[in-house]
């Protein structure tokens, strides 16, 4: 198998061509594309439609899959799978605009990194493409290590060793979205470094986003204007890389150095069906 890969930007981001990744990989071509993601952070494969094994298989290639909700208001509950979707997983039929479910996910258009609420994060998400809208729903993404990279080394000092607390509660109240008290029961705030290293280049990122409430210890205004701070830097143009799906498409990103957001398209007229697996990074990179 020989691998082409073409950055997308000059910051970020790179197409992978000539690997199937639908099939069993080698061990050189997945080292091949495990490099092309610490560098890159976002990976785009095209033409790979995958089976829900299929998928399981190259995501575990990355580390272990998380955990899934067995119910709850994904419309992936019940399956080892995330699914960004207006489709019932049952019935097949479009989610009607007002249900919970989809009110749910209007929170993943806030710049985000999945699982930073999660006491293990998350290395990187796999989002397969397998029902595509039309028009709209596309995914953009943007680079926390181009944010890290734009600090003075006095800034780069003075967030070496902060500690942020992350909580879902708090960014879904961002949309409006409150949890039922049973669901409010079963999750708890995390706290992990702010700052994260990239164990095969030392490259230096910051876990940023939706999920980030507070900066532990400090006062309330200076938390926010430091953490708004680092997104902004993030999304800048030029950190960004915007995505318009076709079916068979297949993405990988980091979670720790990257962040994502979805982008509204008419979930009453057209159907979308993203199927997203997410990889542990191990509890090695916890606080
Ligand atoms: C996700 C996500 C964005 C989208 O799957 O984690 O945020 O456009 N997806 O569906
Ligand atoms: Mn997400």
């Amino acid at each position: 198998m020989s691998l082409t890969i073409t950055p997308a930007t000059p910051v970020f981001c790179a197409r992978v061509s000539g690997a199937h990744i639908n099939k069993p990989l080698d061990d050189a071509a997945f080292t091949a594309i495990r490099a092309a993601f610490d560098e890159h952070l976002v990976l785009i494969f095209s033409d790979q439609p995958m089976t829900d094994e299929q998928q399981i298989g190259f995501s575990e290639r990355f580390g272990p899959l998380e955990g899934t909700a067995k119910s709850g208001v994904n419309p992936g509950a019940g399956t080892p799978f995330a699914r960004q979707s207006n489709l019932d997983i049952s019935s097949g039929a479009v989610i009607p605009a007002d249900d919970r479910r989809m009110f749910y996910q209007k929170a993943n258009m806030l710049w985000h990194a999945d699982s930073s609420f999660k006491a293990i994060p998350s290395l990187c998400s796999v989002l397969t493409a397998r029902v595509v809208p039309p028009q709209g729903g596309a995914t953009e993404f943007a680079s926390a290590r181009a944010a890290y990279a734009s600090l003075s080394a006095k800034e780069k000092a003075e967030i070496e060793d902060l500690v942020v607390e992350y909580d879902l509660a708090y960014s879904r109240g961002l949309v409006g979205f409150t949890f039922t008290p049973e669901e409010l029961a079963r999750m708890a705030p995390v706290r992990h470094r702010l700052v994260r290293t990239n164990k095969a280049n030392g490259l230096k990122s910051v876990m940023i986003g939706a999920h980030a409430k507070c900066v532990v210890g400090w006062p309330e205004d200076a938390s926010r204007t430091l953490l708004d701070d680092l997104l902004a830097r993030a999304t800048r143009p030029e950190n960004t890389y915007r995505h318009e799906w076709r079916e068979g498409d297949v993405i990988v990103w980091d979670n720790q150095a990257a962040v994502h957001r979805a982008t509204e398209y008419d979930t009453t007229r057209h159907q979308r069906l993203m199927q997203r697996t997410t990889i542990s990074s191990g509890a090695a990179t916890a606080l």
